[in-house]
Parts: structure tokens; C-alpha cells; sequence
């Protein structure tokens, strides 16, 4: 007999290296491509669910702000995977749920990879569902999909799976975090504003009208293969080379839609192009943006101190978070309420 309890759980960020862009399935989302990411150690959420009688309606505050049901924010995220949980476990408890991230939500930091990880896992505890890693990461899958990813620590593939109920789709881990001491990612935040287009819209967007997204598809293919023979040798420039040239050709497909999609803003580029000018003086380091106006500089620790302080001299960027990988979700005593 269920027993309804709370739990918290906290599960870090991850950054793609070979990005996923487009869905085959939108509600199971499956990907069209598989995809390979590091899990980020500073950049974390901390989420706590409740499935009580006590609730009449679900309540979901991200951040200290609360999302209503009845909003889309609420009803095509959180308010969706809830229901999921719900028919999983069989019940029709209502739920309270609170997150809290450590750095800017959906501004393109994989706030919904943290946010759905963390949910998937604590909801796993708090309604005994008794899933492991596995299927956990299936879980988190149907909240976002850079969530399933977010499941497991070091650096992540997500095979996107051929099956059409999606039971071959989920995370395994490459590499621990403690894999590659000296690997490091350097976070510049150029804004704090929320993103316009949200990457599910965006991605569904790309894949109905470029006409370039067959070839993305192919080149991911390549791509993948590259970034994992680069993790398991330790070839920093190949891995890093296959990063950069993966992002702008996601980025190129994303420009191609009809209408243009463009996350990037001024201080993007000026940073981008700055990387590729660093490279030239013999700083090896390389950029990665997801479907935001960030840049991520993956580099290694040697070269940490000179990017850190020539990422200082922009004015716009608000602010750097130096990190390397990080572990994978875990149950945490402490709770939010
Ligand atoms: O799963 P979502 O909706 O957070 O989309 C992720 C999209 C990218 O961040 C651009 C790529 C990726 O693989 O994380």
C-alpha cells in the first residue's frame, strides 16, 4: 500500500556537446538524434515533492514564483509529467511541488535537464515507484529531454532509441565526472532574461520548415562518433573541434526555419568570435551554445585563469561560473517546505 511521503532530490545541469534538435515523437519526446553531454558540477536544481490530501489542487513554484494550473508554463510541463506519475503509481493524490535552481531559469541553461532530472527522481521516492537509473532517465525524458541526460554524472549519451514506445530510449553514462580531472566549462551569462522561443517550440518549428534538417541529421551522426572516440582518448581538440562545429550547425538549422529562430544576442557573438581569435594566440578553448543567448567555453585548467580574465573584459557578460563535470541526480534529505 502506498504511503504517500515527500522527498527531495538534487540533480545538476548538463551542457550538450552533440546537441538533440528535433523530435520524432512530441509526446513521448524521442528524439531524432542521439546525443552526447557533460553534466555540469555548480549549476544545480534542488526539487522537493509532496503528494498529499491535504492539496485540492496541484501547486508548483519554481524559483519562489508560483505557476498556476491553467497556465501553459504549468499545464505543459510539470503539470503533464504530474499526471504521468499519477496514472504510474495509480493514485490521485494531488501534488505540491518546489525548485529552486542555483542560476538563471529558462534563460538556456538547462534549467528543464536539472529541473524534470530532479523531479523524476524524487517523485520515484516519494510515490515507491522503485525505478532504476534506467528508467528513471526514461522518466525524466517525458518532462524534458536534456532531463534524461541529467540523470547520470561525467559525461552522458542518450541513444535516441528506434522503438515507438520509446523503451529504447534513454541516458547511459560514458565517462564519470572524476574521468577527466582537468576538463573544464566556463559559463558566460550574457543575459538574465527568459528566452523568447522555448526549445520545444523551436525545435518542432525546424523540423516542419528547414530545409536543411536532413543533413543535421546525418552530420550528428558523425558527430557523435567523433565525441565519443574524443572522450575515450582524451583528444581535448577533438572533442572540442566536434563541440564548436556541431552548435553552429544546430544554430544554422535553427536560422533556417521559417520563421528564423536566432538565440544568440550581440555579446554571443563578440564572445564567439573572440574564442576562435583566443585559439589563434594558442588558447585552446571552444565555444557550445544551447537555445540561448550563453556561451560555454570548454577548455582545460591550464587555461582557465587567461579565459576567466578575458571573458571579464565584456562588459555585457553578467556573469562567469568556472565548473568542470559534475555527478549525477541524488535523494537529499533536506526539503524545500
Ligand atoms: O530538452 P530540451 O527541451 O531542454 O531541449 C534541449 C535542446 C538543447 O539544449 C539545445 C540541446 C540539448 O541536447 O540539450
Amino acid at each position: 500500500m502506498l504511503k504517500p511521503i515527500k522527498a527531495s532530490a538534487i540533480a545538476n545541469a548538463n551542457i550538450a556537446l552533440v546537441k538533440y534538435w528535433g523530435k520524432r515523437d512530441k509526446k513521448l519526446i524521442l528524439p531524432n538524434n542521439s546525443s552526447i553531454s557533460v553534466t555540469l558540477k555548480d549549476l544545480y536544481a534542488h526539487t522537493t515533492v509532496d503528494f498529499s490530501k491535504n492539496y485540492d489542487k496541484d501547486i508548483f513554484i519554481l524559483n519562489g514564483k508560483k505557476f498556476k494550473v491553467g497556465t501553459e508554463e504549468y499545464d505543459k510541463y510539470t503539470g503533464l509529467f504530474l499526471n504521468l506519475v499519477r496514472k504510474m503509481a495509480r493514485i490521485n493524490l494531488k501534488a505540491k511541488v518546489s525548485s529552486n535552481n542555483n542560476f538563471p531559469t529558462a534563460a538556456g541553461l538547462a534549467s528543464s535537464a536539472a529541473g524534470f532530472a530532479a523531479l523524476a527522481t524524487a517523485t520515484n521516492e516519494a510515490l515507491g515507484l522503485g525505478l532504476n537509473k534506467r528508467n528513471l532517465s526514461m522518466l525524466a525524458r517525458r518532462g524534458s529531454g536534456s532531463a534524461t541526460r541529467s540523470i547520470y554524472g561525467g559525461f552522458v549519451k542518450w541513444r535516441k532509441g528506434k522503438k515507438e514506445n520509446g523503451t529504447d530510449s534513454y541516458a547511459k553514462q560514458i565517462a564519470s565526472a572524476e574521468y577527466w580531472p582537468d576538463f573544464r566549462i566556463i559559463v558566460c551569462i550574457t543575459t538574465k532574461e527568459e528566452k523568447k522561443i522555448k526549445s520545444r517550440a523551436g525545435m518542432a518549428q525546424t523540423v516542419a520548415t528547414c530545409p536543411v534538417y536532413k543533413g543535421w541529421l546525418k552530420a550528428a551522426k558523425e558527430d557523435l562518433k567523433n565525441t565519443e572516440r574524443a572522450i575515450a582518448e582524451k583528444d581535448f581538440t577533438l572533442l572540442g573541434k566536434t563541440a564548436e562545429r556541431n552548435c553552429l550547425k544546430m544554430h544554422a538549422i535553427m536560422m533556417t526555419t521559417t520563421p528564423p529562430i536566432f538565440y544568440f544576442n550581440k555579446t554571443t557573438i563578440d564572445v564567439m568570435q573572440s574564442v576562435l581569435e583566443w585559439r589563434k594566440e594558442g588558447i585552446e578553448c571552444y565555444f557550445s551554445i544551447d537555445a540561448s543567448p550563453q556561451v560555454k567555453i570548454i577548455c582545460l585548467e591550464k587555461n582557465v585563469k587567461k579565459i576567466k580574465e578575458k571573458c571579464k573584459r565584456f562588459k555585457e557578460v553578467k556573469k562567469i561560473i568556472v565548473t568542470k563535470p559534475g555527478e549525477g541526480v541524488r535523494i537529499v534529505k533536506k526539503h524545500l517546505f
